[in-house]
């Protein structure tokens, strides 16, 4: 926002993340972030405190906060939600806006806005799809922007119009360069998000299911993901076989959508998801599996080394993490994991201290029995099979994610195995 032009102020609880962001330092590992906290460091307009009162004078408020999984159930936890609201609306004026971004079950947002009647405040619905490692293109480039705005039978209200016209304005710049705005109501902008989220897991958990028909019948998805996604009604992106979808938004937003249908009494309507779920977490599992038909039908004190602990490339996040469940999973019974990741090392030891880690492929594979590859960072995919081949005590290894060559590695000598993959 501060780069497009805007004067903001970011206010977080936590006070590490406040005094690092504050020396301009980014709290996490996003590429581009660091530059771009650099550059518009320079020009004053970013600010951050952990002080609510200074979102006061503010015209648009961002509600950003995460909506994890409940404790224990499928529904989401709104208790930050709750609490920064709370602690922003006394700092509210008449006229500002509040644009929530957070992902919410279908029904807060208009018990949010319930809450702001008679304060001349309106509240806005204003869905976020920024995905991890691409964080900083898509928010400056977004692939479509959703408004939505308080309306009566389908039309916005005067406040949802003057709403409209400062998110217009906040948006100034991508809403110049095409970006598609679609205008609706609360509901409807709720559900995109979650609506989006569920396909996209769909798409995953359906290529893995046709990797357990291809493992079944000698065929190999790889090629059966190129066939289908020439289809432009299909499309090839999001139909990458193997160890699935984790992370922090995928698993949790299906599962608190199959809650709130519950809720609303249309559970039958995402009964699917769950069946989505399961695929998903199978993979895990059969990931394990091939460990263990690799190693004559046994892991214990077998030495395993795990490439990637981070959920997905180009992140140092390991909420929900693939790649450190297999890792655990295997530890857990009886096998000597040793896991190595480019940025994520620091948060999955803090997650699994048990587990062994090293700061290179190289020296996580030192006399390895099986190597796994579970994140596909590019470098792990560069890797050369006849140089890993040298440090490992023996050549086997499983591709969690179907990006290796298997023509090479085994030329090289490797027993190579995958999901869906002859
Ligand atoms: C997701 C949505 O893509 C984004 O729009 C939303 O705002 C937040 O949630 P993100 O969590 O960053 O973004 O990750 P995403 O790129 O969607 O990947 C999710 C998981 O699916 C990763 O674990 C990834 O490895 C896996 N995946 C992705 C596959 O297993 N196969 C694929 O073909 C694509």
């Amino acid at each position: 926002m501060a780069s497009l032009g805007h004067d903001v102020v970011g206010v977080d609880v936590d006070p590490g993340k406040v005094a690092r962001l504050a020396a301009g330092t980014a709290p996490f590992y996003e590429p581009g972030l660091p530059e771009l906290l650099a550059e518009v460091g320079d020009t004053g307009r970013l600010t951050f405190s952990t002080d609510m009162a200074d979102a006061a004078g503010a015209r648009v408020h961002f509600l950003c906060v995460g909506t994890p999984q409940q404790h224990g159930e499928f529904r989401a936890d709104l208790s930050y939600v709750e609490s920064a609201f709370e602690a922003l609306v006394p700092h509210l004026a008449p006229g500002d806006v509040v644009a929530g971004k957070s992902t919410v079950p279908v029904g807060t947002a208009e018990d949010l806005a319930r809450r702001l009647v008679g304060t001349g405040v309106t509240l806005v619905w204003n869905p976020e799809f920024l995905r991890e490692g691409f964080a900083v293109q898509d928010t400056l480039h977004p692939d479509r922007l959703v408004y939505g705005l308080p309306s009566e039978e389908g039309v916005p209200t005067p406040e949802g119009d003057a709403a409209r016209a400062l998110l217009d304005e906040v948006y100034a710049t991508p809403l110049a360069e095409g970006t598609p705005l679609v205008v609706t109501d609360y509901a409807t902008a709720q559900l995109v998000k979650v609506a989006a989220n569920s396909f996209l897991a769909t798409k995953i958990s359906f290529i893995n299911a046709m990797a357990e028909l291809c493992e079944a019948t000698g065929a190999d998805v790889t090629r059966l993901a190129d066939a289908i996604g020439y289809d432009a009604r299909i499309g090839r992106r999001f139909l990458n076989a193997g160890l699935g979808f984790g992370g922090g938004c995928l698993p949790k937003d299906i599962r608190a959508f199959m809650a709130r249908a519950g809720e609303l009494g249309v559970d039958q309507a995402l009964s699917f998801l769950r069946e989505v779920d399961a695929i998903n977490m199978r993979r895990r599992v059969r990931v394990v599996d091939l460990v263990r038909e690799v190693s004559a039908g046994s892991i214990v004190g077998r030495r395993i080394a795990v490439l990637g602990a981070a959920f997905k490339p180009d992140s140092d996040d390991v909420r929900d993490s693939p790649a450190l469940s297999v890792a655990a999973q295997m530890q857990l019974q009886g096998a000597q994991v040793t896991v190595t990741d480019p940025q994520a090392v620091e948060n999955a030891r803090a997650k699994w201290p048990d587990i062994k880690f090293a700061s290179s492929a190289q020296e996580a594979v030192q006399q390895a029995d099986v190597v796994v590859l579970a994140t596909e960072w590019a470098e792990y995919r560069a890797l050369d099979p006849a140089e890993l081949g040298d440090l490992v005590a023996r050549r086997a290894i499983v591709d969690g994610r179907n990006v290796l060559d298997p023509a090479a590695w085994r030329a090289a000598g490797w027993t190579y195995r995958a999901l869906g993959r002859p």
